[in-house]
C-alpha cells in the first residue's frame, strides 16, 4: 500500500512538486500522465525515498518512507527510475541480481538466482544474460533495468517511462506484463506513459499531473476525454472510442 500526502518537493521558490496526494491500495496498473516537467518522476523519487520530501508525508505498508531502513523499504517497493546511472562493466546478469540485494544480503541463494532467471526470461534476455550494459541497444538495456525491478519482488513497483526505447512489440509485451503482475500477482503497480493511448489500453487508472499538481485522478473513461487531456498537455486532441478503448487521435 502506498499513501502519500501533500506531498511538495520546492527547487528555491518553485514547487515542482505541489501538495500531491495519491493512495494506491489494491492490485492495479496506475498510470500516471502529463507533460514534461510536469513532476512526475520527483513524485514517484519522494515516494521511493531517492529524493528527501519537502513538506507532507509518504508511506509505504503504513511504514513512514522517510523513517524507514532502506533494505525493510526495498522489500516492499521498487523503482525504475529514468536515469539510470550507467553502470557500464556489468553483465545483464549481475544487474538482475541486484535486485536480490534487499533478500540476500549480498549472497545469492539458489532461490535468488532462479528469480533472476525468472526475470531474465521474463524480459527476453536470455541471450544477452552474459553481454555488458554497454554491448546492448537502449531497448534491451531498458529491458535489463527493469528485469532487475522486477526481481527485486516486491508488491508495490513504480516504472518511471519504462517504454522508453522499446520497440512497438518489446512496449506492448512490457504492458503485458505489467497488466499480468497487476492481475495473477497482485502487485500495485504505477507507470509514467508518455502514450495515453498505452495508458487507456492497460492501466485501470489514470493520474494526470501539470505543474506539480495532481490534476485528475480517476478510472481510465474519466480522465481519458478531450476536454481533460487538452486542459493537462495544453494541446488539442480528438477522443474516440475504438473497439471500446479511449484513443486519441492528433490532427496534422
Ligand atoms: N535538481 C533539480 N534542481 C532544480 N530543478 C529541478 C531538479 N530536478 C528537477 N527539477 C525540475 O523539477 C520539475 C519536475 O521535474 P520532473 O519531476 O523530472 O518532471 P517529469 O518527470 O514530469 O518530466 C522540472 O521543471 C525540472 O526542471
Ligand atoms: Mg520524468
Amino acid at each position: 500500500m502506498i499513501e502519500a500526502s501533500s506531498l511538495t518537493k520546492l527547487y528555491g521558490d518553485s514547487r515542482v512538486v505541489d501538495r500531491a496526494s495519491l493512495t494506491l491500495d489494491s492490485p492495479g496498473v496506475t498510470a500516471i500522465i502529463g507533460p514534461n516537467g510536469a513532476g512526475k518522476s520527483t513524485l514517484l523519487s519522494m515516494i521511493a525515498r531517492l529524493l528527501p520530501i519537502d513538506e507532507g508525508k509518504a508511506f509505504v505498508d503504513g511504514l513512514d518512507v522517510t523513517r524507514t531502513a532502506g533494505d525493510e523499504l526495498a522489500r516492499r517497493i521498487s523503482v525504475l527510475r529514468q536515469e539510470n546511472g550507467l553502470m557500464a562493466r556489468l553483465t545483464v546478469r549481475d544487474l538482475i541480481g541486484f535486485g536480490r540485494f534487499p533478500h540476500s544480503k549480498g549472497r545469492l541463494t539458489a532461490a535468488d538466482h532462479a528469480k533472476v532467471d525468472e526475470a531474465l526470461a521474463f524480459l527476453d534476455l536470455v541471450p544477452f544474460a552474459d553481454r555488458f550494459l554497454d554491448e546492448l541497444s537502449g531497448g534491451q538495456r531498458q529491458r535489463a533495468f527493469v528485469a532487475m525491478v522486477l526481481a527485486q519482488d516486491t508488491r508495490a513497483i513504480l516504472l518511471d517511462e519504462p517504454l522508453n526505447n522499446l520497440d512497438i512489440r518489446h512496449a506492448v509485451a512490457m504492458m503485458r506484463l505489467v497488466r499480468k503482475a497487476a492481475d495473477d500477482l497482485g502487485k500495485i503497480v504505477v507507470v509514467v506513459l508518455h502514450d495515453i493511448n498505452f495508458a487507456s489500453c492497460f492501466a485501470d487508472r489514470v493520474v494526470a499531473m501539470r505543474e506539480g499538481r495532481i490534476v485528475v485522478d480517476g478510472p481510465v473513461d474519466t480522465v481519458v476525454t478531450e476536454e481533460t487531456i487538452e486542459a493537462v498537455f495544453g494541446l488539442p486532441v480528438m477522443v474516440r472510442e475504438i473497439e471500446g478503448q479511449r484513443t486519441c487521435l492528433f490532427r496534422r
